[in-house]
């Protein structure tokens, strides 16, 4: 993927800049002074700035190129015109601009800074790339099903090319919040409700974003976020209180953050949320204490959109002056979109509130970035149009999308192996809302990608047919509303088929920020739609569109077949198409657990066992753990998938039956494909603590293998785990390892019985 070429246009629009850069105090300083990575130099320019430009470089704004489009995503504002803020950028109150984005905006302003600051300090240019910047991938939730960090890590990087190819320098993804509650809207966003699945995602993704060198333009600066603890906002509602021990803060929400660190992600961004009393964005322990001394993190921390200022709104900071204040002291280096440090910070400061020394600290890490960005190097690096362009959906691009759709699709339920359809010799009825249509394809958050070039469901599905006029489509209901005459409609419609399709779900906008649910169903008018073709009596399949986990129930869950399609992106309808006829056999799993009902919420699988459990299976006991009426498991659990083969799992055995203290235990299992179609299958390890010092959840993912199997044949498969593996966080909330008795499954899912064994660490 190299590609330095720069464009005549763009060379010649540049000269005059780089001319003035190459002058400019702050090159001369920098290449004085270029010490490996850090420029020791950034001190001496440092040295030069007033409080004022100190400020500006820990200050980002949204940008206001293309009207109201930067702040799309997040709530309005009277931001200044275009014209003002390359004014505000040349007087060095601003670090940088965030989404709305483009490489001509990225020239314009940059130039003015070069030509016209004092410093000439670069700006640097960040976006929202959560999955995808033209070309849009699954979105992360989806792609987490793959249960394959290696491809989620290829869709960064292929997401870092295209977006640095058009002046990007810094994106705002991972999201690395752990999502147990599937009411918050942003569980989209993330890996899901495990830990371990998290941390191999946070990594893969930072990877993929930053590759090797922070200055290559195909790569960005990644950023972990929710710092912390976001996705466990009480009643899933988005921006509520948070209120966890701190076991469970360092047991389960930080986990994927260091994984993201320990990859090389060099920014975070301080969370929304209050944590057990404290707003995250307040919490000098959350930011400095834990982040900075005991991880040893050596990046920057920017607050979210107005975090600072919203600590007032949550009863801590009495006014903006004391929210700058609480929010800087805390250790958040820079603030986002509310311009308060750039108001108040010289203020602070100078009555002393403030040490000059933590400012000039702030400042060495915002601009020691920009320096590994290769900014002060050439500040138009990353900013070519005709590179934007070039790099722009790709036929490349667009196959990962497609792979990687494919493999996030999930197949809940096959009964008598209806799946795969046929390309030929059947008329397909395919209702629904999302049945056709290019505007619920995307997903939530999504800026730079165009609804226009996404793949929809019809045109899949048409293409895979033999004959396209096979197929038949009918709307049937709107999203959340009926349509007049749908139902009559798409009833007719499975009366002339042979086999139905039925595309059912959530439009893009149900999840994303601000999106929580109460109830996690398909909406009202579209089970009705369900109920009446189900009435048909025609096979039946039900393909999912949803940015969370649902309750599914009546003709939804009792179609003979289901697939779980998620926001797939661009090529949603081909990779669709490609399961629905067995071009390619699913082989994802759930990354969150389906409950029965929403009022589970909280469901996750990874509980704690209670004192009063439930036994296994469907029979309720009195004074047991349990609703009234429904057993307290999962619909479909978190590692759930069916392939098209049919999959046994035998003979578990362990190297031996104890784990000593300094060694390691082989688990292994034999898997077999007894069907007639090849399978990927996941096999997942997990364990239980049967007895601990604090109380552990009942299985606990610690391990997963895909294994590619022929019809008929079989396999060993080999885990190993060390005592390590069985660490939690103990009574006085650091890790410890305990000796006891543990089982181990290896099983298609967290609740599935698979084979088990017992062993013990001595
Ligand atoms: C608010 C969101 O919480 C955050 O994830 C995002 O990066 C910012 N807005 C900027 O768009």
């Amino acid at each position: 993927m190299v590609d330095t070429r720069i464009s005549r246009r763009a060379a010649l629009m540049g000269a005059a800049t780089v001319g003035a850069w190459i002058a400019s105090p702050a090159r001369a300083l920098l290449q004085a002074g270029e010490t490996g990575r850090v420029p020791a130099s950034i001190d001496a320019l440092i040295a030069r700035m007033t409080i004022e430009e100190k400020a500006g470089q820990l200050s980002l704004m949204a940008s206001a190129w293309g009207g109201s489009k930067a702040v799309a995503l997040n709530p309005p504002t009277n931001g200044p015109s275009f014209e003002s803020q390359v004014e505000e950028a040349r007087l060095g109150q601003l670090t940088g601009v965030f989404n709305g984005n483009s490489a001509r905006m990225a020239r314009i302003m940059q130039t003015a800074v070069m030509n016209g600051s004092r410093l000439k300090i670069p700006l640097i240019f960040a976006a929202d790339i959560i999955h995808g910047h033209r070309t849009i991938f699954p979105v992360p939730l989806a792609e987490a099903a793959s249960f394959d960090p290696e491809l989620a890590r290829r869709t960064a990087e292929m997401a870092a090319f295209e977006a640095a190819g058009a002046g990007i320098d810094w994106n705002f993804a991972p999201m690395v919040d752990i999502a147990r509650d599937q009411r918050w809207g942003r569980g989209v966003e993330g890996a899901g409700e495990d830990v371990l699945l998290g941390q191999l995602f946070a990594a893969a993704r930072v990877r993929g974003f930053q590759g090797k060198s922070l200055r290559s333009t195909e790569h960005m600066l990644a950023t972990a976020k929710h710092f912390a603890a976001y996705g466990a906002a009480e009643a899933g509602l988005d921006y509520n209180t948070v209120d966890v021990s701190e076991r469970t803060l360092r047991e389960v929400y930080l986990p994927p953050f260091k994984a993201a660190f320990d990859a090389g992600a060099l920014s975070t961004m301080a969370a929304f949320n209050e944590l057990s009393g404290i707003p995250a964005t307040g919490s000098e322990w959350l930011m400095t204490r834990l982040l900075r001394g005991e991880w040893g993190f050596r990046g920057f921390i920017v607050s979210d959109y107005t975090g600072d200022e919203e600590m007032i709104a949550h009863g801590f900071a009495k006014d903006a002056r004391d929210a700058t204040k609480l929010a800087f002291l805390a250790g958040v280096d820079m603030s986002m979109q509310s311009g308060f440090y750039r108001k108040h910070l010289p203020d602070l400061v100078r009555s002393g509130e403030v040490p000059t020394a933590r400012v000039d600290e702030s400042v060495r890490r915002v601009l020691a970035m920009k320096a590994m960005l290769g900014l002060f190097d050439d500040p138009f690096r990353r900013i070519d149009e005709r590179r934007e362009s070039a790099r722009s959906m790709t036929p490349r691009a667009r196959a990962l999308a497609r792979e990687a759709g494919r493999r996030s699709i999930v197949m809940l339920k096959n009964d008598g192996g209806l799946l795969p359809l046929p390309r030929g010799g059947k008329r397909i009825a395919l209702i629904g809302p999302f049945a056709s249509g290019q505007h619920n394809l995307n997903g939530p958050w999504v800026i730079y990608g165009d609804d226009e070039k996404s793949v929809d469901l019809a045109t899949g599905v048409r293409a895979a047919l033999r004959n396209g006029n096979a197929l038949l489509v009918a709307q049937g209901s709107g999203v959340e509303e009926p349509l007049a005459g749908g139902i009559e409609q798409a009833v007719e419609a499975a009366r002339q088929a042979d086999i139905v399709v039925l595309a059912l779900g959530e439009s893009f906008n149900m999840s994303g920020e601000a999106q929580s649910r109460t109830e996690i169903i398909v909406p009202e008018p579209q089970q009705r739609l369900a109920e009446a073709v189900a009435a048909i009596g025609k096979p039946t399949v039900i393909v999912l569109k949803n940015g969370r986990a649902l309750a599914l129930a009546g003709a939804v869950a009792n179609a003979p077949a289901i697939l779980v399609t998620w926001f797939l992106g661009t090529e949603t309808g081909h990779a669709i198409a490609d399961v629905l006829f067995g071009a390619y056999g699913p082989s994802a799993r759930l990354p969150v657990s389906f409950p029965r009902v929403s009022g589970q919420q909280p469901y996750y699988y990874a509980h704690k066992p209670t004192g009063r459990p439930n036994p296994r299976g469907e029979k309720l006991e009195e004074y047991k753990a349990h609703f009234r009426g429904i057993t307290n498991t999962a619909l479909y659990p978190f590692g759930h998938g069916l392939t098209y083969g049919r999959i046994e799992y035998s003979d578990l055995a362990l190297s031996s039956p104890q784990l000593a203290a300094n060694g390691t235990i082989e688990v292994r299992a034999r898997v077999t494909n007894r069907g007639r179609r090849p399978a990927e299958e996941v096999m997942q390890l997990y364990i239980r603590d049967k007895a601990a010092s604090v109380t552990r959840p009942v299985r606990e993912l610690k391990a997963f293998r895909r294994v590619a199997l022929q019809p008929g044949q079989s396999q060993t498969v080999r885990f190993r785990l060390r005592p390590a593996d069985l660490a939690f966080i103990g009574r006085d909330n650091r890790p410890v390892i305990e000796p006891g008795t543990f089982d181990v499954w290896i099983a298609p899912s967290a609740e599935a019985d698979g084979v088990q064994g017992t062993f013990t660490l001595a």
